[in-house]
Parts: C-alpha cells; sequence; structure tokens
C-alpha cells in the first residue's frame, strides 16, 4: 500500500521505517531540513537499537523516502500523524501541531480527491479525533481513526514488529479494514472499535504502568520505616502470587509487567509523566477528578527528594559536598533524557547546595546545557567514583550492576538494580529499612 507519515520523530520514523519493512511504499514528511538529511543519509536523530539497519535497508530498497512537502501525500491510500504533542505549562495537551498538519492535508486533499484513511498514531487524549480532527475531513471519501502506538524505546523496531496488539478506532467500517490490510502482515490480532476508546485505552495502560511503579515506591516507603525489611524481599513474594506468576507446563512463568512492580526513583520519559498529566487536565476540563491517579503523580513527584534523603542518611547534610549521580537518561539503553529521574536527582541535590557530578554511558554533556556549567561530568563511571563521596545509581543501565564493594563512594542504590550482596551496610538504597537492628 502506499503510506505517509506526517511527522518523522520517534513514533513516525519507527513506524514509517517498520511498515516499509512490512513491503509497503512509504513517504515520511518532516519539516525539520537537518533531521531530514539525517534520515536520507540512514541516521535515525535519536537512539534506538535496529534502527539505523531498519532504515539504511528500506532507503536502499527504495520502499522509504523522506520530504518536506505536505503535498507528498496526496497518493497515499493511509496517512497517519505522528507528530508531536507537547505539554502546556498546566500539563495540557498542546495539540496545535495535531491541527494544523490536519488542515494542511485536508487542503492537499481537497485539491486532489481520493479515498484515504488518516489515522491520528501520537498520543492525543480521549475526543481528540472525533472533535479536532473528524470535522476538518468532512466529505465520505475521508475515513479519520485513532491508530496509537505502544512503543518503547529501546525495543521500539522489536515492539513494532511483534506488537501484542494493533488497535484500530475508527467509525467507518471501511476505514477500519484498510488499516487491517495495512497491518496483516505483522499477523497480530486487530481490535477495532471507536477512536475515543483506542485513545482512552493508550492513556489507560500508561497510567497502569505509572501507578504500579507508584504503588511500588509506596511500599518501599513503609519498608524504610522498619528495621531489617526490603521492598525487594517484600515485592518478590507478591511476585509469586500465581495470578502474577503463572505455572505453565509446570514452570514459573515472570511476566514483563512484574518488572514494573519494583521499587525506584520513579518513572520518566516522553510518555508516562506527560500522559497522566495531559489526562489530569483533560478530565480536570470535563468537571472530573481522579484521585488515584493524582496520587500516583504525587508519589513520583516525591521520589527525587526521597532519593536524596537517603543521602543525607549516609553522609549528613549534602551541602557543599560532592555527589555522583549514575543515570541522567530516563532509563537504561537509551539516550533520552526527557522527564528523567536522574536529572530532578541533580536539580534536588543542587537546592540542597551539593557538587554534583554526573555520569551516563549513552548521554553526552550536551544535556547539560541548561545547569550552565554548575554540573561537573565525568567520561567515566571509574572517574566519577574516584571524585565523589556518595553516587546515587537513577537508572538501570547495566555498567551500574558492576559497581563493586572496592570503592570509597558510599552508593545509593535509587533504582534498586545493584545486586543485595553488592550493597555494603554504609550504602544505601530505596526501600531498604535500616540494615544494623534486625
Ligand atoms: C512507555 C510504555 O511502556 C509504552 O507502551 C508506551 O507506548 C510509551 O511509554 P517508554 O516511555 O519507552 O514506554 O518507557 P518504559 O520502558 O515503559 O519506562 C517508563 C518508566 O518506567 C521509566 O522511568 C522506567 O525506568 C520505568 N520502568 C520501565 C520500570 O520501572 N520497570 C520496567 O521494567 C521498565
Amino acid at each position: 500500500m502506499k503510506v505517509a507519515v506526517v511527522g518523522c520523530g520517534y513514533v513516525g520514523l519507527v513506524t514509517g521505517a517498520g511498515l516499509a519493512s512490512l513491503g509497503h511504499d512509504v513517504g515520511g514528511i518532516e519539516t525539520d531540513q537537518e533531521r531530514r538529511r539525517g534520515i536520507a543519509a540512514g541516521l535515525p536523530p535519536f537512539h534506538e537499537p535496529q534502527l539505523p539497519e531498519l532504515l539504511a535497508k528500506q532507503l536502499a530498497g527504495g520502499r522509504f523516502r523522506v520530504s518536506a512537502d505536505l503535498g507528498d501525500t496526496a497518493d497515499a491510500e493511509v496517512v497517519l500523524l505522528a507528530v508531536q504533542t507537547p505539554a502546556n505549562e498546566d500539563g495540557a495537551i498542546d495539540l496545535q501541531y495535531v491541527e494544523s498538519a490536519a488542515d494542511g492535508l485536508a487542503q492537499v486533499f481537497a485539491a486532489r480527491p481520493a479515498r484515504r484513511v488518516v489515522a491520528v498514531r501520537s498520543t492525543v487524549v480521549p475526543g481528540t479525533v472525533d472533535e479536532r480532527v473528524a470535522p476538518r475531513f468532512p466529505g465520505p471519501d475521508t475515513a479519520v481513526a485513532s491508530n496509537p502506538e505502544f512503543l518503547r524505546e529501546g525495543s521500539a523496531v522489536e515492539d513494532f514488529l511483534r506488537p501484542d496488539r494493533v488497535v484500530v478506532g475508527c467509525h467507518e467500517p471501511w476505514g477500519a479494514r484498510v488499516l487491517e490490510e495495512l497491518y496483516r502482515p505483522l499477523g497480530a490480532p486487530v481490535v477495532v472499535t471507536t477512536p475515543a476508546t483506542a485513545e482512552l485505552a493508550k492513556y489507560a495502560s500508561n497510567a497502569f504502568l505509572a501507578t504500579l511503579i507508584s504503588f511500588s515506591n509506596e511500599i518501599a516507603r513503609a519498608a524504610e520505616g522498619i528495621a531489617g525489611v526490603d521492598v525487594e524481599d517484600v515485592l518478590r513474594i507478591l511476585h509469586d502470587d500465581r495470578r502474577l506468576s503463572p505455572v505453565v507446563d509446570g514452570s514459573i512463568v515472570r511476566p514483563g509487567i512484574l518488572s514494573y512492580l519494583k521499587a525506584g526513583c520513579g518513572y520518566g520519559g516522553s510518555c508516562l509523566p506527560k500522559d497522566l498529566s495531559a489526562l489530569l487536565a483533560a478530565r480536570r476540563v470535563a468537571g472530573a477528578e481522579h484521585p488515584l491517579l493524582e496520587a500516583v503523580r504525587a508519589v513520583n513527584d516525591g521520589q527525587p527528594a526521597r532519593v536524596v534523603d537517603l543521602v543525607e542518611d549516609a553522609l549528613g547534610e549534602v551541602r557543599s559536598r560532592k555527589i555522583g549521580v549514575l543515570g541522567l537518561a530516563f532509563k537504561g539503553g537509551t539516550d533520552d533524557v526527557r522527564s528523567s529521574p536522574g536529572l530532578r536527582v541533580v536539580d534536588e541535590l543542587l537546592r540542597r547546595g551539593a557538587e554534583v557530578i554526573v555520569y551516563d554511558p549513552l548521554v553526552g554533556e550536551d544535556a547539560l546545557r541548561a545547569y550552565d556549567g554548575r554540573v561537573g561530568f565525568a567520561r567515566e563511571l571509574e572517574a566519577l567514583l574516584d571524585e565523589v563521596e556518595a553516587a546515587v545509581v537513577t537508572t538501570n543501565a547495566p555498567e551500574f550492576s558492576a559497581l563493586d564493594g572496592d570503592r570509597r563512594a558510599v552508593i545509593v542504590d535509587g533504582r534498586r538494580f545493584l545486586p543485595p550482596d553488592r550493597l555494603r551496610e554504609s550504602d544505601r538504597a530505596i526501600g531498604r529499612g535500616p540494615v544494623n537492628s534486625a
């Protein structure tokens, strides 16, 4: 099929290259010239395993190309909207890029009438497709749909190629059929529903993950108050519940969801924090209250301060002390620092007057531009450890699991990533009660 993907950011590029690999003829539309040049040369503008190889192959095979001209969507049977949906200051979703892309498409289509499906791939609050996008395409030729992505950074290509399900929210049966056809080569179940159901399902999915993480952090709070109790032991017992870890063919299966039932320094990234805030803001406008989800967010907002409390528990006041932060990305395996718990720990340390040095295996010094030289940057983990009195682990970057007892710095494990036997008595960990008095 002929497909256009408007917006070649994270979601658009993975989707575009992925669809090309299924045999479709895909044109990406990207307004940023530098980004376009990189993509045309096979260089994605962000770190994502498997994507450079996938992109290069599709470019070479002529199944994927990128341009700046929205007019190039005229031949497409399916146009996917994958533009950014940033947050306003109050956390509400800013739909201006979705709306202006839809306006642009409506003009292109008016000049070249044909049957097409426009599907919103960006995460948008329930009602967006029906109330903000569909009215821009009033004729019977265009079916408007919601087609949310469920891609995790670090495994986005794999997630695209092996989805749990493809969700298609579309009122017109013919539009839903076109999208089913588009994804048929994946062999995944396709859920056809209404646009608003599809939109809310995406928010529900991310709100659920956020809730599990904040729940775990709440249990960690309780554990920290009790001598000899470690949240890891407590949650492992929870994981053993057969409803969470079923026995299949005589073996215990540990579903991936269990890794979100784990205490740490809070969730981050480009999706979980933003999506929860966008949903709450939209619901507030509708006059609705959601105390559980508000609490999920409040627990998360409090985590960086709790991690720094652990540093002060070990060292005393951090003012004028040299403290290291290990991990600037929002999780291991990515260079994305958006809403990163590590950066929030940096902010809290600075607020309390500490001297901060950071290290991340994938993030460069550029990520610290906003700090105007107030934060030190180490190129090597060992160099940082030699300099600081304490080092806070904030991500599950594989390198951090190798930290051993042969070091001066106190370790504060904010991600519960180190094996417990690597933690010395002087070290601290989120969710671990006082060790001595056990
Ligand atoms: C998330 C959703 O998982 C994905 O389905 C959706 O499409 C976009 O948002 P992503 O933002 O890449 O994907 O992050 P994810 O891997 O889910 O991590 C989110 C937060 O949860 C991070 O702060 C991470 O550190 C934490 N996390 C992640 C865990 O606590 N445990 C895990 O196993 C994975």
